[in-house]
């Protein structure tokens, strides 16, 4: 029986470890050599990921991060631009990547309270064909918007942000870590919004519980020219079934249960604003990410927050910035711990 670590661990869901049924899979996977092209398990979940989203073909990747990068790489040249949201995890969390391996030029833009550039600034940012600029190529989106509260952004907007690119010949790329969760949250399926984007990278290490991996989706010609990338960038994996299988696994059934991480998120979400001090609307939170902040007049800092549920109550939340704070349910989250969070953070608050 696999250890399971006691800690209840709201940070992020990227905490979560793989289920039992996962562990199962993976020990029992069918492998061979990917980079030869030969390991059918990752082959299979490449697969279901491309029918899922509705693209040609899929590539296992190491990491969102690494995913991205790929298909930043791939769909631009030196030289080229890359509009994106300011707060883009993109832009904010992936090293630089794309500019440091890839000599692409970052165009952050500003974005609204969920995420969502404005159209116009989108179209303004697009340069014209001078040897002076450089040369606008890619658009980057993210859905569900990990910096806005994990919003989860409807399709209409990329079918308009898809209608500029279009317009420019510029290629657009979603980095949908969390596409699973804003499509349940919309009620829609996750083609709603991919049918309008060139490339998609999907985490499977996140909500899904896998415990290694995404996986990038497009055309064959993308994908062919992503898989050259992976290699490049020392990401072609031998025997990988054996984490492949957790993500087929990860693709089939989580994908289906991601509601239940949305209600305790509300739960959590709706306790927290009954606590005097604590500043949260419950109708910001559309997934699995509650972000909250401590009032000025609280004379408490965030650190010391986090720090006395770590110290006192095993239970550990995020730091955000400022006095803004993360909470983010997943599997391994039940509602009894919600309401233990709540409780201890009710007694931390009140001086108690
Ligand atoms: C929105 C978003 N995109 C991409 C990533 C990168 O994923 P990874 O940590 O697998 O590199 C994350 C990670 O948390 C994320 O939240």
């Amino acid at each position: 029986m696999a250890a399971i670590h006691p800690s209840v661990d709201f940070r992020s869901d990227t905490v979560t470890w793989p289920t039992e049924a996962m562990r199962a899979a993976m020990a029992s996977a069918v492998v061979g050599d990917d980079v030869y092209g030969e390991d059918p398990t990752v082959s299979a979940l490449e697969d279901l990921a491309a029918a899922m989203l509705g693209k040609e073909a899929g590539l296992f990747v190491t990491s969102g991060t690494q995913g991205n990068l790929i298909a930043a790489l791939s769909h631009a040249q030196r030289g080229d631009e890359a509009i994106m949201g300011e707060d883009a995890h993109t832009f904010c969390w992936e090293a630089g990547g794309m500019a440091v391996l890839g000599s692409l030029t970052p165009r952050p833009l500003p974005t609204d309270h969920r995420g969502r550039m404005d159209l116009t600034q989108i179209r303004h940012a697009i340069r014209e064909d001078d040897p002076h600029l450089p040369t606008s190529r890619l658009i980057l989106l993210e859905n569900s918007s990990g910096g806005n509260h994990g919003a989860a952004l409807e399709p209409e907007y990329f079918e308009a942000v898809h209608a500029i690119a279009q317009t420019h010949g510029l290629r657009v790329h979603l980095d949908g870590a969390r596409l699973f969760n804003a499509a349940t949250a919309l009620g829609c399926a996750p083609t709603a919004m991919t049918q309008w984007v060139d490339s998609v990278s999907i985490c499977l290490s996140k909500g899904l519980c896998a415990p290694v991996g995404s996986v990038l989706v497009g055309s064959q010609d993308f994908i062919h020219m992503a898989r050259r990338q992976r290699k490049l960038l020392g990401g072609g994996m031998r025997q990988a079934g054996v984490l492949a299988a957790a993500g087929v696994i990860a693709l089939k059934t989580m994908t289906q249960r991601l509601q239940d991480d949305h209600t305790t998120a509300q739960q959590l979400a709706q306790g927290l604003a009954t606590i005097p001090g604590i500043l949260i609307n419950p109708a910001q939170v559309e997934t699995n990410m509650v972000f909250f902040d401590l009032a000025d007049t609280l004379p408490l800092a965030p650190t010391d927050l986090v720090n006395r549920l770590k110290q006192g109550y095993d239970l550990h939340i995020g730091g955000y910035h400022h006095r803004t704070l993360r909470a983010v349910t997943h599997y391994w989250i039940t509602p009894e711990q919600v309401n233990h969070l709540i409780a201890a953070i009710r007694a931390i608050v009140q001086g108690e």
